[in-house]
């Protein structure tokens, strides 16, 4: 071969020409930014292992809902932190339980702002599990009914979608005739499709206090090196119908994005969960890192691998330095 003819580094000459043959774009029109709303008046407790995140009251949440929306960011995923736990996670689908309150309140001020709620009974129970127990195990077909009564109740209360995070067999086509036998045939279902069992939900389960009390998650949420399965995962929730497909956590499981991107033609979100947020944030504070650069860098990446839609605690960061451009 002769001298180079072809140049890759002329396309980089200049910002206007990367500008130009750029392939993919993080815009504000990705992000969905996760609150955690709590019992109160005036109550902004911040969650220790995620600087900038708090538990909100109601009347907090309104005003961070305001932001959210003055920011350009189109929705929000809700979880609630009941005021008490037990066994069968009775305020997950009481109408007067937190989750419920503050969907009312979020919808009545502010129509627009896309309202999904994560449904699972994990941060209602007093054993921490995402299902009904008994004798030590976590039972599937009697979680779905509680479940589904979940996702009903937060439709009542105005959300625009629900967000199954709980991984029983079965549950989105629960809740999907639930919705639609209630006349919620417009509520859309987001559901956590391939959620795997991960050590990165830690800074999470402090916020809420779902840590399970015994064992762990293993026996319901997917086994990390699984790939084929998480397809198989996605191909059952979407027979079940439902409409957004999630891909949880993001960054050591962006290789199940792109393989869900390609195999299905359903919109497919990622979740960049506490974990990820709590070890940029721990070396961005100490100065070793670029906290912009890296969360940029980070969410195109996500974007690239196929993602549509971005679940992250930095989103109102995000919108601000896309703003700022
Ligand atoms: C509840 C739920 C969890 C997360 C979202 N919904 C925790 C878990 O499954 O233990 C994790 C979110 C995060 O880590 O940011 N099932
Ligand atoms: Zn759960």
């Amino acid at each position: 071969m002769a001298f180079p003819i072809t140049r890759p580094r002329r396309l980089r000459v200049k910002e206007n020409i990367r500008r130009l043959v750029r392939e993919t774009c993080l815009t504000v029109d990705d992000l969905i930014y996760p609150l955690f709303v709590t019992h109160g008046r005036g109550v902004q407790s911040p969650v220790e292992a995620m600087p900038g995140v708090y538990n909100l009251s109601p009347d907090m949440l309104l005003e961070e809902a305001a932001r959210v929306v003055d920011l350009g960011i189109p929705g929000i995923l809700l979880f609630g932190i009941p005021r008490e736990k037990d066994e069968t996670a009775r305020e997950a689908y009481d109408d007067e339980g937190i989750v419920q309150q503050a969907v009312r309140a979020i919808k009545k001020e502010f129509p627009e702002l896309v309202v999904i709620t994560d449904v699972c009974l994990c941060e209602y129970t007093s054993h921490g599990h995402c299902g009904v127990v008994e004798q030590g195990r976590i039972l599937n077909d009697p979680t779905l009914e509680l479940l589904a009564r979940t996702a009903l109740s937060h439709a009542r209360a105005g959300a625009d979608m629900v967000a199954p995070s709980d991984m029983m067999d079965g549950r989105v086509a629960a809740i999907r005739r639930a919705l639609d036998e209630a006349g919620y045939q417009d509520v859309s279902i987001m559901s956590y499709a391939a959620k795997y069992a991960s050590a990165y939900y830690g800074p999470f389960r402090e916020a809420v206090g779902s840590a399970p009390q015994f064992g762990d998650r293993r026996s319901y949420q997917m086994d990390p090196p699984n790939a084929r399965e998480a397809l198989r995962e996605i191909a059952l929730d979407i027979e079940e119908g439902a409409d957004i497909i999630m891909v949880k956590p993001a960054l050591a499981y962006l290789d199940i994005v792109r393989q869900a991107r390609d195999a299905f033609n359903y919109p497919v979100a990622v979740y960049n969960v506490s974990g990820e947020y709590a070890m940029v944030k721990a070396a961005a504070l100490r100065g070793w890192i670029d906290e912009r650069r890296v969360v940029l860098e980070t969410l195109t990446g996500m974007k690239r691998a196929g993602a549509d839609i971005i679940i992250t605690y930095h989103a109102k960061d995000v919108a601000r330095w896309l703003r700022e451009g």
